[in-house]
Formats: structure tokens, C-alpha cells, sequence
């Protein structure tokens, strides 16, 4: 068992923490399957319910706004947006999102991570109570909230975050009877152009209107595969739902590349999986393995990046080096 600020984190509350959702989402699937009502937006209600740094009374950051941000740096160069994106449910979107945000901030770029899963996993995650922000990525997208109001500076060195909250999932609902419905985002985006090295969007596990929004939002997607027995499970849906979009909305849109997570180098499955992800997409798999690690899961807990929670584990090393990747790729 490990102390941090006095609060006990054991190794089976991560356990526990990964369980207690999965269960209940299916239980609340199968019951409102019968009652016709949309399955996506349960789920998201039931893991919402995951605890984060509130359960663990640990004092969240005070919300800062835009306008007190620290001054810019260096002279930021062409901004690439980058959406994290697989339908596929927990295999290690947000843990990526805020982590690999966090270590390019470290290494002196202008990040901006946008939380676009109503989980809001990522908001939770960097240390920001949802229950005190007052507008989120929802209002950018329905409200024509300027993002620029959203927007919580200096999260961690180098990173903003526009957060999300539950209200977003009622987003996908109301963005259906919505003009340019899929634009929103890259509307909203497309203002920050020139300010940010990388904007980062943490997307939900479903390919909804949300993700959609992402798809056209973005330039390039990162992809993470969890390293376990369904890795590959609904790519090839996911590569569909990018052509269809690179013809019709985004021509441009391309993979930056794909991550392989949650890496078990004791077991032959992981190794395997390995081989059959590098098999499958060849080069665009970064060399970077992001290994499974204990204090990984249990930073959110503590509203830290990884950089932060343990700076010198590991994990902080992996993400420090996909950091390196990604700016290497250009
Ligand atoms: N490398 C890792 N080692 C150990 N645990 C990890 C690692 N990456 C992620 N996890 C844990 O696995 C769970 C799922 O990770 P995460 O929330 O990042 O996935 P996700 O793809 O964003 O999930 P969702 O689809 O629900 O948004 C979390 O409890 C997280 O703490
Ligand atoms: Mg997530």
C-alpha cells in the first residue's frame, strides 16, 4: 500500500475501480435495451460513477480562466490536432490523453487537451472538479460558447484543457436535429490554430456524433490497442468510420500512428499481440510500448499526470518517450 497526501491507495482500489463500472453498465444495458432507451447515454451516467479525486477528498485545482494564462514561451509552430480515438472501451484513451499532454508540456511545447467523453475522465484526471466548472465543451458545441471561455489554463506546465461534464451527454442527442452538426468542433478548433503546438482530443468509446465531430476536427488520430486477446476487435470499424469522413468531410485526415497500452512483457500474449498489431499497420505503430503499471492507474486518483504522481517510474518514462515520438514525427 502506498500513501500520498495521507490518503491509503491499495493496489485493489484500481481493481475495484476498473469492475464496478463494467458491471453496472451491462446490468443498465441489458434492462434499457427494454426499455428502448439509448443504451450509449446509460453507459456513460453508470462511469460517471468511477471515483476520482473528489471520492478520494482530495482538494481539486482552482479553475483558472483563459485571460490568466501564462504567457506564452516559445514561438509555437503549425498546430496539429490529434484526436486519441478507438470505440473500443478502457483500453488506456484518457490515461493517454493526459499523460502523453502532460509529458509534451514538460518537454517546453503549448498543449491543449480537449475532454470530449461526458465520462470526463480526462477533466477528472489533470485535478478539475466537473461539479465546479460552469461551461464545457458542451456549450462550445451547442452553445456557441467561444472556446476561448472554456478553456482552464495551466493544468499542469504547458497544458490547457477545455473539461467536460456529464451535460455532454446529452450532446449527442441534440447535435442530431443541428445544422453543420459535424463541424462544431472544427469550428471551435480551428480558432486556436497558431496557439497550441498539439491539441489533444480525448474522444468517447463509441463512434456517435461526438466522435465524428473528432474525426473532423482533427488532422491525425492516434490510435491506442489495448495488448490483450480482442486487440484488433472493431478497427476495421474504425478505419471505416475514417475513410467514410476522409471522403466526404475531411480529405486530409490521416493515422499518426498507434499505440499499443496496458503492456504485460511477462506474458506471450502481449508479446503476441505485439507482433499482430506491428503485422497489421507496420510502421505508424510507434516503438514506444506503454507498459501496464500500477501507479498509471492510480494517478487519476490524485488529479496528477503521471510526470507528476511518479516521476521517475516506468510509466512517466514511457509517455516521456512517446512525447519524444510524437514531436520526432513532426
Ligand atoms: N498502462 C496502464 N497500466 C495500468 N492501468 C492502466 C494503464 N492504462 C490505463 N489503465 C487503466 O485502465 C482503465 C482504462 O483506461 P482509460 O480510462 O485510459 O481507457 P479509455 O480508453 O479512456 O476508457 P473509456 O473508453 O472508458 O474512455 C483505467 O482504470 C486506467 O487507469
Ligand atoms: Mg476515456
Amino acid at each position: 500500500m502506498s500513501f500520498r497526501k495521507g490518503v491509503p491507495v491499495g493496489l485493489f482500489d484500481s481493481l475495484k475501480r476498473d469492475r464496478k463500472p463494467a458491471e453496472t453498465v451491462i446490468r443498465e444495458q441489458d434492462r434499457n435495451v427494454e426499455d428502448g432507451i439509448d443504451i450509449e447515454t446509460v453507459e456513460v451516467v453508470e462511469r460517471e460513477a468511477r471515483p476520482s479525486v473528489i471520492e478520494n477528498d482530495l482538494e481539486s485545482k482552482p479553475i483558472k480562466s483563459f485571460k490568466d494564462k501564462a504567457p506564452v514561451t516559445h514561438v509555437v509552430g503549425q498546430t496539429k490536432v490529434v484526436a486519441i480515438i478507438n470505440q473500443k472501451g478502457g483500453v488506456g484513451k484518457s490515461t493517454t490523453a493526459i499523460n502523453l499532454s502532460a509529458a509534451l508540456g514538460e518537454i517546453g511545447k503549448q498543449v491543449l487537451l480537449v475532454d470530449l467523453d461526458p465520462q470526463g475522465n480526462s477533466s477528472s484526471g489533470l485535478g478539475i472538479e466537473k461539479s465546479q466548472v460552469k461551461n464545457c465543451v458542451y456549450d462550445v458545441i451547442l452553445n456557441d460558447v467561444p472556446i476561448e471561455e472554456v478553456i482552464i489554463p495551466d493544468v499542469c506546465e504547458g497544458l490547457d484543457l477545455v473539461p467536460a461534464t456529464i451535460n455532454l451527454a446529452g450532446a449527442e442527442v441534440e447535435l442530431v436535429s443541428e445544422m453543420a452538426r459535424e463541424n462544431r468542433l472544427k469550428d471551435a478548433v480551428g480558432s486556436l490554430r497558431g496557439k497550441y503546438d498539439y491539441v489533444f482530443i480525448d474522444c468517447p468509446p463509441s463512434l456517435g456524433l461526438l466522435t465524428v465531430n473528432a474525426l473532423v476536427a482533427a488532422d491525425k488520430l492516434l490510435i491506442p490497442i489495448q495488448c490483450e486477446f480482442y486487440a484488433l476487435e472493431g478497427v476495421t470499424k474504425l478505419l471505416d468510420s475514417m475513410k467514410r469522413v476522409k471522403s466526404r468531410l475531411n480529405p486530409t485526415l490521416d493515422i499518426f500512428g498507434v499505440l499499443l497500452t496496458m503492456y504485460d512483457g511477462r506474458t506471450t500474449l502481449s508479446k503476441q499481440v505485439v507482433e499482430e498489431v506491428r503485422g497489421y499497420f507496420g510502421k505508424i505503430v510507434f516503438s514506444t510500448l506503454i507498459p501496464r503499471t500500477v501507479k498509471l492507474s492510480e494517478a487519476p486518483s490524485f488529479g496528477q499526470p503521471i510526470t507528476q504522481y511518479d516521476p521517475t517510474g516506468k510509466g512517466a518514462q514511457s509517455y516521456m518517450n512517446l512525447a519524444k515520438e510524437v514531436v520526432q514525427r513532426g
